[in-house]
């Protein structure tokens, strides 16, 4: 039976990458995709979620949710990245959202309609997920596991020496997140650094033909060059789509059972994930972190699954 999921996500390129994969893998049921703030503002990811979705358009269309402001958010984002819309600055045309229901409301009611069954995989900052337990506190007993890509164990952060951005944009949900009593994985930075994808990417895409591919083959180049200008990288980081890959086969990863929390204060450490690794730690642990992967086993997955996307959004038979 496919796994019921619901994408939380700030799009930004690599979250889009991870939508096309995961909106036409067969094992799973994507019931919502709620947009949040992060990469880009509310109002733009919210546009860009329906973007994509109305791009690739799938048999079977997901909820929308929209995004709102966070109360504490951080005044960050990844335009410097993922290009001024969001989506590489390739201004792609979107309908008018046609329901507004707030990303934090689909949450509780696609939770509260399948108990215990529920996956959220949520890829950007943690505002609708802290928003979704606070109006409905029984939620987090009730989702079947969060996966979340974020934070960092040992290794430096991204957006400041200790912060990764997910956990930085606004570190008070990501704390109320990761203290809240749902059951959850953590894919971090330490993780998902390992992966960098080359320019060889671009060649191994869906065909031009395919939704998926066509959408992918505009947005991912100024991902490229943005890494090269910011990072001097000959590639790119594909941290969300390394997160999803966690719900498709977590076989692929190790982790281990942690005692985490997040820095709501520092001057300089503000949206640090901390980790009690005492020998004798006096925190209980309260989440499961990937600590490796089989690198070559997920890049085979995310391939595959964007080979099957392409597959199954194509305009040309003989891609079939
Ligand atoms: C995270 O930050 C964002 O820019 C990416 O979309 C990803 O979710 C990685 O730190
Ligand atoms: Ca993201």
């Amino acid at each position: 039976m496919a796994k019921k999921v619901i994408l939380d996500v700030d799009p930004g390129i690599d979250d889009a990458m991870a939508l096309c994969m995961a909106l036409f893998d067969p094992r799973l049921e994507i019931l919502a995709v709620t947009a949040v703030g992060g990469n880009v503002s509310p109002q733009v990811a919210s546009r860009n979620v329906q973007t994509v979705v109305e791009q690739v358009d799938p048999p079977r269309w997901p909820r929308l949710g929209v995004a709102s402001s966070a109360e504490h958010g951080l005044p960050v984002d990844g335009r410097h990245l993922h290009g001024i819309d969001g989506l590489g600055g390739v201004h792609l045309q979107v309908a008018e959202l046609r329901t507004r229901h707030p990303a934090e409301k689909i949450i509780c009611d696609e939770v509260r309609a399948n108990p215990e069954e529920v996956t959220i995989v949520a890829l950007g900052p943690l505002t609708n997920i802290a928003r979704a337990f606070q109006r409905d506190p029984e939620l987090p007993s009730l989702v079947g596991r969060l996966v979340l890509s974020g934070g960092t164990v040992a290794g430096p952060g991204n957006v400041t020496p200790a912060a990764e951005f997910n956990f930085y944009c606004d570190p008070q949900s990501a704390r109320s997140v990761i203290r809240s009593r749902c059951t959850k994985t953590l894919v971090p930075l330490d993780i998902t650094n390992r992966i960098v994808m080359s320019y060889d990417l671009l060649n191994q895409l869906p065909p031009e033909t395919s939704k998926v591919g066509s959408l992918l083959r505009q947005i991912l180049p100024p991902a490229f060059r943005a890494y090269r200008q910011q990072f001097g990288l000959e590639g790119i980081h594909a941290h969300d789509s390394i997160a999803l890959m966690a719900v498709l086969n977590p076989g692929l990863f190790s982790t281990r059972e942690m005692a985490g929390d997040v820095e709501t204060q520092g001057d300089l450490t503000m949206g640090a994930t901390v980790f009690d690794r005492r020998r004798v730690p006096a925190w209980r642990h309260n989440i499961e972190v990937a600590i490796d992967m089989q690198k070559d086993g997920v890049i085979d997955e995310m391939l595959a699954a964007l080979a099957e996307a392409g597959r199954r959004t194509s305009k040309n038979r003989f891609d079939v």
